[in-house]
C-alpha cells in the first residue's frame, strides 16, 4: 500500500470566545423564532381548569423574554470581541475588502464557478461580511423592538427602567402596534437568512474544503503545504 503523507498548516481561526457565543446565538435564535411564532399564533392552548394554573402564553413569553436577554448579552459581548480583538486576522483587518471592488467581482465569479478564490486578508470574503453585517443589523432592530414590547408588558423592576430610555423610539415608529410589525417582520428576515448562511457556509466548505466549515466548532482551518515547516 502506497500512503502518501500529507502536510497542513493549522491556524487559529475562531477563538474559543467567538465559537461559544455563536452557538449560544443560534440556539437562542432558533427557540426566539419558535416561542415568538407561539406568542403569535398560540396554537396549544391548556385544557380548561378552574384552578389558576393554565398560563401558556405567559410560560411560552418568560422563556422568549429570558432567551432574548440572553441574545441581546452575548451580541453586546460579542461586539466588544470584534471591537476589542489585537489578533492579526482579526475582522477589523478584513472589513478593508469590504470597500474593494476589485474583491466584490472576484467574490462573485468565484461563486459563480467563473473564477478563483480571490486572496482575502481574514476569515470572511467582503460578501459574507456584508451578509454578518446585515445580520447584525436585524439583531439589533429585533432587540430593540422586542425590549419595547418587553417593558409594555412587564411594567416594574428592569422594565420600569428601559421605559424612559426607549420610549422616543416607540412613538418615533408610531406606536406599539409598528413595534409589533417590526418585531415580527424581522424575524422573517431571520429566517431568510438562516438557510442562505447553512447553503454558503456548506457550498464554501464542498468547493474550498481548506476553508474550514468546521472552524466554528474546533476554532482551527487546515490548509495543505508543501513540506513540513
Ligand atoms: C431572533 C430574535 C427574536 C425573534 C425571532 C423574536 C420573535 C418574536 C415573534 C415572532 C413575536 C410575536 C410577534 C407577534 O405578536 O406577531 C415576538 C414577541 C415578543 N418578543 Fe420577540 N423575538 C426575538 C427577540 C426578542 C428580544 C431580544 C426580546 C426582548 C428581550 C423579545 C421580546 C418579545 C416580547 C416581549 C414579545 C411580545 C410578547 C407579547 O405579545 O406579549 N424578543 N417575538
Amino acid at each position: 500500500m502506497i500512503t502518501k503523507e500529507k502536510f497542513f498548516k493549522r491556524t487559529l481561526t475562531f477563538t474559543p470566545g467567538v465559537r461559544f457565543f455563536h452557538w449560544v446565538r443560534a440556539f437562542s435564535i432558533f427557540f426566539l423564532i419558535f416561542s415568538g411564532f407561539y406568542i403569535a399564533y398560540p396554537f396549544l392552548t391548556p385544557n380548561p381548569n378552574p384552578e389558576p394554573t393554565g398560563f401558556l402564553i405567559a410560560t411560552f413569553r418568560s422563556f422568549h423574554v429570558i432567551a432574548g436577554f440572553l441574545l441581546i448579552s452575548v451580541s453586546i459581548f460579542r461586539l466588544y470581541l470584534f471591537l476589542s480583538t489585537t489578533r492579526k486576522t482579526n475582522e477589523k483587518v478584513y472589513a478593508s475588502d469590504l470597500f474593494s471592488a476589485k474583491m466584490w467581482i472576484g467574490q462573485i465569479k468565484n461563486y459563480l464557478f467563473m473564477g478563483a478564490h480571490p486572496h482575502v486578508k481574514g476569515v470572511y470574503n467582503p460578501i459574507q461580511f456584508f451578509a454578518y453585517l446585515i445580520l447584525a443589523i436585524l439583531v439589533l432592530i429585533i432587540s430593540l423592538s422586542g425590549v419595547i414590547l418587553y417593558y409594555n408588558v412587564y411594567h416594574n423592576g428592569l422594565g420600569a427602567i428601559l421605559e424612559p430610555c426607549f420610549k422616543w423610539l416607540e412613538v418615533a415608529v408610531g406606536g406599539l402596534a409598528n413595534v409589533r410589525k417590526i418585531h415580527h417582520i424581522t424575524t422573517w428576515a431571520i429566517i431568510i437568512f438562516i438557510p442562505v448562511h447553512v447553503y454558503m457556509v456548506v457550498w464554501n466548505a464542498v468547493k474550498h474544503p481548506d476553508g474550514g466549515a468546521d472552524s466554528i466548532v474546533g476554532g482551527y482551518r487546515y490548509q495543505e503545504v508543501a513540506k513540513e515547516n
